[in-house]
């Protein structure tokens, strides 16, 4: 959370820090800042709203060094007080992260004295002017040893012309440019800019100039850090004539599907390996993660027979996880770097386990961490609701599960490159508005099924919720007359997904259960008969009909069209849905 930017070396370098920035916003977008270094001063220009709002402001800004910040609010609410840059004395500071002991630090060291902020951040600006002595490096190896929690820390001092980063827990990467150097918490950021970058482990510290780089451990001893190929593309973060990235991405679903299954078939070997023997799995990971991890479980226990608990990152890291050597945990994050997911991957290993990284990010904390990694090939995703990282995840457990019970993973992905193809077809010609317009209308919508279309039914309510902020939930449908009937009536719709022949009487009670209480409902299956039964009193949405268990990636689709056309009609940003921001770095 919070999108970081420096530059040194650039002649506008808060020109370019802009235009860097707003690749980054996916991050966080409530309040924006960048504080520029020339002839010995800084400039500053920090405002609540996106990073747009500094628009022609920052031509004020000059020099070749500058810093940036697109925050996600954590201590202090969205203003232009508690925006970053923070500046104070010789120092300029902007922070990712949350400063655990800011109060205490706070207390200590500047009792009586008055912050401009009501942030966590304002206190390592605070520290570093507090030891600065001539030393920089001093200063900051100094601070950063009082600081818990976690941090990414880009700073400037108006005695030196470059950058110093500091990092802990949270990610920050360096670009290697011609004359000029950079940083940044995510390599999109850097796409088209850098063809290199180094990933910063915990605890280095790096010191930026424009024609050197230099990193140091915690204590400032030199150490060498490996550099790689940047694996952001330019080309990937083009909207393609799209609206949103949402639809763009979505749009991209047959594509994740299809090079998730190209790259497992290189690593299936791998983890074969790692997986023999194994007689309980753990999967784990937030939100649409871990709603794939409901549909994954499916996929193991039925292929090959073993338990499966599914758990949150959150609630998981937080028990006392029995773990023993035939236990695998597979942790699953889009961005890899989601906190709790993470710090569940970390327990797991210091319990002696194996952790099974499913993940979209190659060099992300999770994979460092993991003994192994099933990689999601979706590209990058911009949009903070997650879709192509989604099913790109259900595409990705369904080809370990056979791994692990020794079936035929090529023809596993045979009917994976079928369903992508179907994918295609049914974004190209589902017409979702009349539905869209339903929903737009409900003061809730419950989204309901069965076995994995109820592992559906929850991806799509956290979709809808995420984009539209219309109250939703999803069920098992049986769940229905347990409690939830109660909320039905006039003003509510649900989408009833029905996939399962022999479940699809089930679902129907369901239906007309809620029809009774006249709510409205629509139905999304690929089963003609149910189709051509409710077609009078429901709204249908056909899917085509494929393998059983790889219907959630085309119901998945049609819930994600479904978000993106409501939140549209209710004139919502559906890339930016308020509140929230796409990777979760805090707790
Ligand atoms: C999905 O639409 C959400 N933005 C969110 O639930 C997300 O899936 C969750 O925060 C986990 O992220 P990760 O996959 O990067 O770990």
């Amino acid at each position: 959370m919070c999108g970081i930017v420096g530059i040194t070396g650039v002649e506008g370098a808060a020109g370019a820090v802009y235009k860097r920035l707003k690749l980054l916003e996916y991050r966080g977008y409530d309040s924006a800042g960048i504080a520029s270094l020339s002839d010995g001063g800084f400039s500053l220009c920090k405002r609540r709203g996106r990073v747009y709002s500094l628009g022609g402001d920052i031509k004020h800004l000059h020099g070749k060094t500058a810093i940036g910040h697109t925050r996600w609010a954590t201590h202090g609410k969205p203003s232009d007080e508690n925006a970053h840059p923070h500046i104070f004395g010789k120092f300029a500071v902007v922070h990712n992260g949350i400063i655990e002991n800011y109060a205490h630090l706070k207390d200590k060291y500047f009792s009586g004295v008055e912050f401009n902020s009501e942030t966590d951040s304002e206190v390592a600006v605070r520290l570093l002017q507090h030891f600065y002595d001539g030393d920089i490096l001093s200063a900051v190896k100094k601070t950063v040893k009082l600081l818990v929690g976690s941090f990414a820390l880009v700073i400037m001092c108006s005695d030196f012309d470059g950058i110093i980063v500091a990092k802990n827990k949270n990610p920050a990467i360096i670009g290697y440019g011609v004359g000029a150097n950079y940083c940044a918490s995510d390599a999109p950021a850097l796409a088209g800019l850098c063809s290199e970058i180094t990933v910063l482990s915990d605890g280095d510290i790096a010191v930026l100039t424009s024609d050197e780089v230099t990193i140091y451990d915690g204590d400032l001893k030199r150490v060498v850090r490996e550099k790689i190929k940047n694996p952001a593309l330019a080309s990937e973060l083009d909207l393609n004539g799209c609206p949103h990235y949402m639809l763009k991405e979505i749009r991209e679903v047959p594509q994740s599907v299809t090079k998730t299954c190209d790259a497992y078939v290189c690593t299936s070997d791998k983890l074969r390996k790692y997986l023999k023997g194994i007689e309980r799995i753990i999967i784990t990971g937030c939100g649409t993660a871990y709603n794939s991890g409901l549909i994954g479980k499916r996929y193991f226990e039925s292929f090959a027979g073993i338990p499966v608990e599914v758990e949150t990152a959150g609630e998981f890291r937080y028990k006392q996880p029995i773990i023993t050597d035939k236990t695998a945990v597979i942790a699953i994050s889009q961005s890899g770097e989601t906190a709790d997911t993470v710090e569940a991957a970390k327990l797991v290993k210091n319990l002696g386990g194996k952790v099974i990284a499913v993940t979209n990010s190659p060099y992300s904390e999770l994979t460092r961490i993991a003994d192994a990694v099933v990689p999601v090939e979706a590209g990058q995703e911009i949009c903070v609701a997650a879709t192509k990282s989604y099913t790109g995840q259900i595409a990705a457990l369904y080809l370990l599960a056979l791994t692990v019970a020794g079936k035929d993973v090529a023809d596993g992905a045979k009917k994976l490159y079928s369903v992508s193809e179907l994918t295609k077809n049914l974004i190209e010609h589902t017409d979702i508005g009349s539905l869209a317009d339903m929903c737009a209308r409900s003061d809730g919508v419950y989204f309901l099924g069965r076995d994995l279309d109820y592992a559906v039914a929850t991806e799509g309510s956290l979709k809808l919720k995420e984009i539209s902020y219309i109250p939703s939930e999803g069920y098992p449908a049986g769940e229905l007359k347990h409690g939830t009937l109660a909320l039905i009536d006039i003003r509510t719709t649900s989408v009833v997904i029905i996939t399962d022949k022999s479940l699809a009487p089930k679902s129907e009670n369901a239906v007309e259960q809620i029809l009774s209480r006249r709510g409205k409902v629509a139905v999304i299956t690929n089963l003609k008969d149910v189709a051509e039964e409710l077609k009078e009193k429901a709204l249908i949405l056909e899917i085509p009909e494929c393998d059983k268990y790889l219907s959630p990636i085309l119901s998945a689709v049609i819930v994600q069209l479904l978000a993106y056309k409501t939140s549209l009609l209710l004139c919502r940003d559906p890339d930016k849905p308020r509140n929230l921001a796409k990777s979760v770095t805090v707790e």
